[in-house]
């Protein structure tokens, strides 16, 4: 396969907190198994992220936690970047749409894609009522108001989105609402905004969903993704947003108009802007220079993939798209960069949810103590385990729940049980029996030989799933293999022909080893720490992350280095003790 090239992006987390297990599932791990994935292949990957600062949320939790937005910021932007590290997670850059070292590329970048889209006509002007806090004396932002969703009739929907429905809302639309500040009823008042014309871009981006939806680019985007997009606008049509907002914290709104006072971009108008500006930052520091960003964004090799939780799907198939539809020259989707090209694909993955024992599922949330913090995990855990369970449940096409039994069921019957004692009795035959070398292959079998054309034939499918986005059964192929090791070691019986037929006995365990040199590779996007361990026994070379050698052979008298636990066995009882 020829080296392909990518620009891979992971939704930027609200700087106002810290990460759970549900966010990792979401928008970070699959792009991570994804990104290292591609780099096994050789490819020119980027992988980017950062947090998201800017928007009403940091405000109200600076304002709760007593500091300062700034302070907020860079607290919770730093709490994100340890959670990631210790998952493995690893960003070519880690951004911050307000941090200090990145805010005023983002500025710039933000400001010029504004008035790019305020000069080709894409925004009206227009003066509207908004909810106003006659308490705190201010306009109350979408987040500070909750109501019922006038569509699906839920309480607690956002001004800006239902989060039961996922329909994104005009706060003015909400029933009954309440200021989430002072707890009273707002009342309705004028103010001006910059509206961004959906409706007149609906059409060129329908067309482009549609091709989404019937696989262009040789790409089907998931269900999830284009039944909350295209079937959004083929239902209900785009009716214009506001992109502005009456607010200080944020990135000014770079108009010369007395209207334009005190205003700030909405944060969702600038958030999808952090791809691009931490593209540049991250060009810059590797010493390309300002524009080397356009190498990723307005190359039309490259593919720009987007990994995203289920709640910020209208945002990245339907308002970023348009916004950058309106910088296009002309309706020429494929043919035209405007300012940035659109995506590849948009993978979405549904929501985590938690589920106690004999309890129903929850959604993960901070207040209701129903969220699992990475910070926490890790104080107690290896990562990879972690990683094996959140891919095995993963929600790529409907909800999952996070069950601890699950996790340590999991964990001890099919990585510890499969994968972890493959390795581990292989490895223990051949340093006990054979020297620590790998034994002659001899003259194999048509039981040997099914099972070398077994890892071809897995670490192909794994391959094309990987290639297809489909993580989950992408870490299932390449956990069969492990236990086709393993029935292929029960099969041949090792422990009893090492009593009587030695020949017989290193053949085995030279086909074992064969696979465990596969798993080692195949196993890396998914598990990197335990694919690093195996590297490391079976004394292979950095190169032996490339997916091409794979199936290479570890010849007779290769030698090995010292076994490995790779996973540790959980204790229920002491899981649920904490
Ligand atoms: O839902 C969220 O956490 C948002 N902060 C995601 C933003 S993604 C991007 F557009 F920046
Ligand atoms: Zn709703």
């Amino acid at each position: 396969m020829s080296k392909r090239q990518f620009l891979v992006t992971s939704g930027l987390p609200y700087s106002n907190n810290r990460l759970h297990v549900g966010h990792i599932a979401g928008a970070y791990l699959p792009a991570d198994i994804y990104v290292r994935y591609l780099r096994t292949r050789g490819d020119n990957v980027r992988f980017i992220c950062g947090s998201d600062d800017n928007g009403v949320a940091a405000l109200k939790s600076a304002r709760e936690e007593g500091i300062s937005v700034e302070e907020l910021t860079a607290k919770y932007n730093a709490s994100q970047q340890e959670s990631f590290k210790g998952l493995g997670i690893e960003f070519d850059i880690y951004g911050g749409t307000h941090q200090p070292e990145f805010v005023k590329t983002h500025e710039r970048l933000s400001q010029a894609f504004f008035l790019k889209i305020h000069d080709k006509g894409y925004f009206t002007k227009r003066t509207t009522s908004q909810l106003y806090d006659t308490e705190a004396k201010q306009f109350l932002p979408d987040r500070y108001v909750k109501g019922t969703c006038p569509t699906c009739k839920s309480d607690g929907a956002h001004g800006d989105q239902c989060e039961n429905c996922g329909r994104s809302l005009d706060q003015t639309d909400l029933i009954d609402p309440v200021s989430t500040m002072t707890g009273t009823s707002p009342e309705l008042r004028e103010t001006t905004h910059w509206f961004l014309r959906l409706d007149q871009l609906q059409q060129p981006l329908a067309d482009w969903l549609r091709s989404k939806k019937e696989g262009a680019g040789g790409v089907r985007w998931r269900d999830i993704v284009i039944n909350q997009s295209l079937g959004r606008i083929d239902a209900e049509g785009l009716p214009e947003r506001a992109m502005t907002r009456d607010m200080s914290w944020g990135i000014p709104v770079p108009l010369d108009d007395p209207d334009a006072g005190g205003k700030v971009l909405y944060v969702w108008f600038d958030a999808p802007i952090g791809y691009v500006s931490f593209t540049e930052e991250l060009g810059q520091r590797l010493g390309e220079g300002e524009d080397a960003y356009k190498n990723w964004w307005r190359n039309p090799d490259c593919k720009i993939v987007n990994f995203i939780g289920e709640d910020n799907i209208v945002f990245h198939a339907i308002t970023f798209p348009a916004m950058m539809l309106a910088t296009h020259d002309s309706d020429n989707v494929q043919g035209d960069a405007g300012e940035f090209q659109l995506p590849h694909n948009v993978v979405a993955n549904a929501f985590v949810n938690f589920k106690m024992p004999g309890k129903d599922e929850e959604k993960m949330s901070k207040s209701r103590g129903t969220a699992i913090w990475i910070e926490d995990y890790l104080k107690d855990y290896d990562p990879d385990p972690l990683r094996y369970y959140l891919t095995a449940i993963a929600p790529e096409q409907q909800r999952s729940a996070f069950e601890f039994d699950d996790f340590i069921a999991r964990n001890n019957g099919e990585l510890l049980a499969a994968l972890g004692n493959f390795v581990n009795r292989t490895m223990t035959f051949a340093h006990k029996y054979f020297d620590g070398q790998v034994p002659p292959a001899g003259n194999r079998e048509q039981i040997d030989l099914d099972q070398i054309q077994a890892c071809k034939d897995v670490a192909k499918r794994t391959a094309d799933a990987l290639e297809e986005y489909r993580f989950k059964s992408a870490q299932e192929e390449m956990m069969s293999l492990a236990r086709a090791g393993n029935g292929y070691f029960d099969n041949t019986k090792p422990f009893q022909t090492r009593k009587t037929d030695m020949e017989a006995c290193g053949r085995a365990i030279n086909v074992c080893l064969q696979t465990v040199r596969t798993l080692t590779t195949i196993m890396s996007p998914f598990l990197p720490n335990i694919a690093s361990k195996c590297r490391d026994m079976l004394s292979l070379a950095d190169s032996a992350k490339k997916w091409d050698t794979a199936c290479d052979t570890l010849v007779d008298g290769h030698s090995l280095d010292k076994a490995q636990y790779l996973v540790q066995k959980l204790d229920p009882l002491e899981l649920s003790a904490k």
